[in-house]
């Protein structure tokens, strides 16, 4: 099938390459025209494990191409993807412009009967609102709710092997099923995972899922400050809890708060569709709160407990800026904040990351210090902040660490180093909710 991808950014250019190398001529469009550039220049803008091989695969096999000219694309497509950003406004609610704008361009360019898909994560009477906007077009626009669940630094496997895939269409609308069902068909191979469902369904399906993990994340957390104050260790507390089939152990971590472009802004996005609506989802509005509040705790733990409610002068290390590993984006990653809080407190601050440095240097300039190797971060440093869990991080050469830091103190905010004996190390270790050893 030909389609087009509008917005080429985390799930814009996943998809894309997952549609290309499942057979389909896709062309990836982005406003963003030195963005497309770089594409057509062979240059991949984010880290994504096996993105840059899938794309550079499908664009040497002619399926994929980059483009800037909206119209023209729209012009020969048979299905048109939405993965435009739809982020936070001032008052939580999702900010449509964009999807709107994309929207218009479809009726103004569409030259067949095309399936219109909202793969964007948008709220509930979104896919109404699109149709509106192209109902006069010259050809009949199906309207799909077609909500993304990858994960980033996963995100080629998820779209390949995914958990389900969510149609919201109308239920006699066999002319949008059939193409969504031939689109997805190389990817449910193995097992049926379609889940057909009116379009309101599937939108409010994406927020939901995003909330529920949110909510068992900031939930444990929550007992980590407990656990901190009652001497119980939440490694234990989550092994045992998880242990009950109906909980399972996934999303139960405690650490340093949740972060990235989803949780944070669709979170605030459901309680303020509930507001619309007359509902309080209470659950949901704590979610956030707790998740904000517990954001301050890797700084609060440096600045009370360790140096006596003083950061001036002192350097901080930092391992980890992308909001977890595997990906470059450092979107709401907790790590920022703790950046602005130290630097707000007279702190001097190092810090490494495998591949998000850019992102940060692109908001910190030179008030922070990047390094391009972990170790180098920690040279003279009064404290080592683990902050995002890297593998190469998980199992460092303490020693080297111990005879290069000016005062030996870990703050590992994953719990990545709990069971290592760092006290008997000669280590003052401190972790979210843990006791280690
Ligand atoms: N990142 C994730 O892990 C993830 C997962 C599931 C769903 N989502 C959702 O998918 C959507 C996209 O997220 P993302 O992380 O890929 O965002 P992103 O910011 O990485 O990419 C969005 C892209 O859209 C482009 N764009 C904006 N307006 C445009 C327009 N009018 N025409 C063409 N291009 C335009 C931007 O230039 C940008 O390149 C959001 O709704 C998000 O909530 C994201």
């Amino acid at each position: 099938m030909k389609l087009c991808v509008i917005g080429t950014g985390y799930v814009g250019l996943v998809s894309g390459a997952c549609f290309a190398e499942t057979g389909n001529d896709v062309v990836c469009v982005d406003i963003d025209a030195a963005k497309i550039e770089r594409l057509r220049a062979g240059e991949i803008p984010i880290f994504e494990p096996g993105l840059a091989e899938m794309v550079s695969r499908n664009v040497a096999e002619k399926r994929l191409a980059f483009s800037s000219e909206v119209a023209a694309v729209i012009a020969v497509s048979e299905v048109v993807f939405v993965a435009v950003g739809t982020p936070p406004r001032s008052d939580g609610a999702a900010d449509l412009q964009a999807v709107d704008k994309v929207a218009d361009a479809v009726a103004a360019n569409v030259t067949r009967e095309i399936v219109l898909v909202m793969k964007s994560t948008v709220p509930v009477g979104t896919n109404a609102r699109v149709r509106r906007i192209v109902k006069d077009a010259a050809h009949p626009i199906h309207v799909v709710s077609n909500p993304e669940f990858l994960k980033e630094g996963n995100a080629l496997d998820d779209f390949m092997r995914p958990d389900r895939i969510i149609v919201g269409c109308d239920a006699d609308d066999a002319f949008a099923r059939d193409v969504m069902t031939r689109l997805y068909h190389p990817v449910t191979l193995s097992s049926d995972r379609f889940i057909f469902m009116d379009p309101s369904s599937a939108e409010l399906t994406k927020y939901v899922a995003n909330t529920m993990l949110a909510m068992r994340i900031s939930f444990m957390n929550e007992v980590a400050t407990l656990c901190e104050k009652v001497g119980a260790d939440v490694h234990l507390v989550r092994k045992g809890v998880g242990s009950d089939e109906r909980i399972g152990h996934k999303f139960l971590h405690a650490g340093p708060g949740y972060g990235g472009s989803c949780f944070p802004k669709d979170v605030v996005a459901l309680v303020h569709t509930g507001h619309e609506h007359g509902v309080e989802l209470e659950l949901a509005s704590a979610t956030d709160r707790v998740n904000l509040r517990h954001k301050g705790t890797l700084a609060r733990k440096l600045k009370q407990v360790h140096f006596e409610g003083d950061l001036r002068g002192k350097r901080i290390a930092i391992w980890g800026l992308a909001f977890k590993p595997r990906t470059d984006d450092v979107r709401e990653s907790p790590a920022l904040q703790l950046i602005e809080a130290l630097l707000s407190e007279g702190a001097e601050v190092r810090a490494h990351d495998p591949e998000a440095m850019a992102g940060v240097r692109a908001l910190y300039g030179d008030r922070i210090t990047l390094v391009e190797d972990a170790y180098e971060a920690a040279e003279g440093a009064d404290a080592l902040v683990l902050v995002t869990e890297w593998r190469q991080y998980q199992n460092p050469d303490f020693a080297r660490l111990r005879s290069l830091m000016k005062r030996p103190l870990l703050v590992d905010g994953r719990n990545i180093w709990s069971g290592y004996g760092l006290r008997k190390q000669g280590f003052t270790y401190d972790g979210i909710g843990v006791r280690g050893s």
